[in-house]
């Protein structure tokens, strides 16, 4: 195996690194299957209940592998070549995704980050959507997700110019939701995974799928599920845990049932 996706279980954590930093961590087919072989792993793996991306100090991942993957690829490839499932299935992960970014998180690699739960950064991060530059455009949800995020203005802007968005200005649009010294930047990540850790796995779950129906539904759409889910709620064990564990003063241990 090429070994271009390593995972680290730290219990009830997990890290997951794209592992090809001569290339500034870019993405091809071989890190894709990984990625996605290991997220669904790991997924079903009850002991893990938040799951960190990351790359390496230089880079979180520079986007689609332009060398391996673009030099040769037409229309009728890249359609073949059925890289949207591959997105897909990351999306479909129930255990909450934090995206550790350190240094570029460019196309593929802003679009994988953006794709995630949530987005924390070292102060060295540096986002963009640079494919103008390739006479493309991007194509793993950037113009959707960047624009859900920051506006249509703000995404063309950064879209149009392929300009590289620092770590405080990716914090302001709302892209970031923490930003973190760049000694620390993955400690920091893999203490905010422990807390989302200790929390109710399916509340998380069911929390995590709410606030992503927000995105591609209606107002009305969402609120109806947002209510299920909280009704389908008090029918578990870990609602009745921390109820109890709020009136009796004491920490809540929850089992995922
Ligand atoms: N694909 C292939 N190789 C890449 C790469 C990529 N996306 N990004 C960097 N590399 C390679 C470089 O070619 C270089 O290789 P050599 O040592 O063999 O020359 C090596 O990684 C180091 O890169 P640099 O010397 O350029 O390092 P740097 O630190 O000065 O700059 C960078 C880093 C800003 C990331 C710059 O390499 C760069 O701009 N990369 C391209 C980023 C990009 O355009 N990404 C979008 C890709 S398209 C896409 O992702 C489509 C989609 O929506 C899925």
């Amino acid at each position: 195996m090429p070994n271009t996706v390593l995972v680290t279980r730290e219990e009830p954590i997990a890290v997951v690194q794209i592992n090809r930093p001569t290339v500034r961590n870019a993405l091809n087919d071989e890190v894709m299957t990984e990625l996605v072989a290991a997220l669904q792993r790991l997924d079903d793996d009850e002991a893990i209940r938040c799951l960190v991306i990351t790359g390496d100090e230089k880079a979180f991942c520079a986007g689609a592998d332009i060398k391996d993957e673009f030099v040769k690829a037409t229309a009728v490839s890249m359609l073949a070549g059925d890289l949207t499932s591959k997105w897909e299935a990351i999306r479909k992960i129930h255990t909450p995704i934090i995206a550790a970014v350190s240094g570029y998180a460019l196309g593929g690699g802003c679009e994988l980050a953006m794709i995630c739960d949530v987005i924390v950064a070292s102060e060295t991060a540096r986002f963009g959507q640079p494919e103008i530059n390739l006479g493309i455009i991007p194509g793993a949800g950037g113009t959707q997700r960047l624009t859900r995020v920051a506006g249509k203005y703000v995404a063309n802007e950064i879209i149009l110019t392929g300009r590289f968005v620092k770590a405080d200005e990716a914090k302001a649009i709302g892209l970031v939701a923490q930003v973190y010294p760049a000694a620390s930047w993955l400690d920091d990540a893999k203490a905010l995974a422990r807390t989302i850790a200790e929390k109710p796995p399916i509340a998380a779950r069911l929390a995590t799928e709410a606030v992503d129906i927000a995105w591609s539904a209606t107002l009305d759409a969402g609120l109806e599920f947002e209510r299920k889910a909280f009704y389908l709620l008090f029918a578990t064990e870990d609602k009745k845990e921390g109820v109890d564990a709020f009136v009796n003063k004491r920490k809540a241990t929850f089992k995922g049932r």
